[in-house]
């Protein structure tokens, strides 16, 4: 096994991309027509949206995913607009649309999420061999997203053993069995919210204290190297084998929460792959995702509020490691 090289672009696989609709209505009531105001195209999905903002922070990123349909042409020519170089597996049937309604007069936003299509054996193993023929094979491998149906829960377990043969390191933001499945088989690192944490463990996760040992539990029981556990208003908490650190949120105006999880993790790859330590890398996580609830609807952040922002968070270290037993 060779060291993949660092500087390589970071590839980002989104298994099921949509074409995200946002738009905005006085009141969301049912029954009546929604008279509905201007509305916004953007191509979305886990993967696309890290590698949108690991492009504003400096960082190359390649986008691999499925498309079909004429939303799935849409999605590759607004990506080839948008400079993502993109490798897309033809699929039969249509890529989704998701759509965002933000309520003008609450300031709500209620957020619609499709299945996606579902593909066919052959369609997601093309997907598989796309990644494992990827040449030069990356350093870093973002999996971000939800499966779509027809691809088998152990699906981004395939994708971390992949990445652990050919060297490289996987990020992780799923959720439900295909994350279980995939820290069965060991990652990098991942990024679950409380919610997914508290599904997986099949735990309530109640206070700081469960908070902190559930992100240890994760990384003793060798699922992950690094858990960085998101934590929505509260903040985030970081944990490696030597320690949990913890990230006090930052008091911003939230505009929109959309993408915040997703930012998160484009700011801390986009600090890693351009060799910064990993709590530097949680810094910048943390303000990526910020930047990101100052921007309205599917709009991610911009590089400005990042670096602005990045100066502000406060990293704090909770705990020692654990002595352990000598193996
Ligand atoms: N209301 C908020 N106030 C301050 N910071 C926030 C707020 N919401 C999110 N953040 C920041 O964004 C980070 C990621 O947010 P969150 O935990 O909601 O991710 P997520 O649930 O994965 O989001 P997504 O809906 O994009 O999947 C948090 O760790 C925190 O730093
Ligand atoms: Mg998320």
């Amino acid at each position: 096994m060779t060291t993949p090289n660092q500087n390589l672009p970071v590839l980002c696989l989104t298994m099921n991309p949509a074409v995200d609709l946002s738009t905005g209505t006085e009141r969301v009531v049912p029954t009546h027509k929604l008279r509905c105001g201007e509305t916004l195209h953007a191509a979305g999905g886990g993967g696309i949206n890290v590698a949108r903002v690991l492009q504003r922070l400096g960082s190359a990123a390649h986008v691999l995913c499925p498309a079909g349909g004429p939303s799935g042409e849409w999605l590759k020519s607004r990506l080839a607009d948008e400079g993502l170089i993109t490798s897309l597996v033809p699929i039969a049937q249509e890529t989704r649309i998701s759509l965002t309604v933000h309520e003008l007069s609450s300031g709500a936003e209620y957020r619609f999420v499709m299945p996606g299509p579902a593909l066919a054996e052959p369609e997601w193993q093309t997907c598989l061999q796309r990644l494992a023929d990827w040449a030069p094979f990356p350093a870093w491998v973002v999996a971000s997203g939800s499966l779509p149906p027809g691809v088998p829960a152990d699906f981004y377990a395939r994708v971390a053993r992949l990445c652990r043969e050919r060297g490289a390191r996987l990020v992780l933001d799923a959720s439900g069995p295909a994350l279980a499945a995939a820290l069965a088989a060991g990652v990098y690192l991942v990024k679950p919210n409380l919610r997914e944490l508290s599904e997986l463990l099949g735990e309530p996760l109640d206070d700081p204290a469960t908070w902190q040992a559930a992100a240890q539990r994760l990384v003793d029981a060798g699922s992950a190297e690094v858990v960085a556990l998101t934590l929505g208003h509260r903040g985030a908490l970081l944990a490696t084998a030597d320690a949990v650190w913890q990230a006090d949120p930052l008091p911003v105006a939230v505009v929109s929460a959309v993408g915040a999880g997703d930012s998160f993790v484009g700011g801390l790859v986009s600090a890693l792959q351009r060799g910064k330590t990993l709590l530097d890398a949680f810094g910048w996580a943390v303000a990526a995702a910020s930047a990101t609830l100052l921007t309205v609807g599917t709009a991610l952040c911009r590089a400005e509020d990042v670096h602005r922002l990045r100066a502000g968070v406060a990293i704090t270290r909770l705990t020692a490691a654990q002595p352990r037993p000598p193996s």
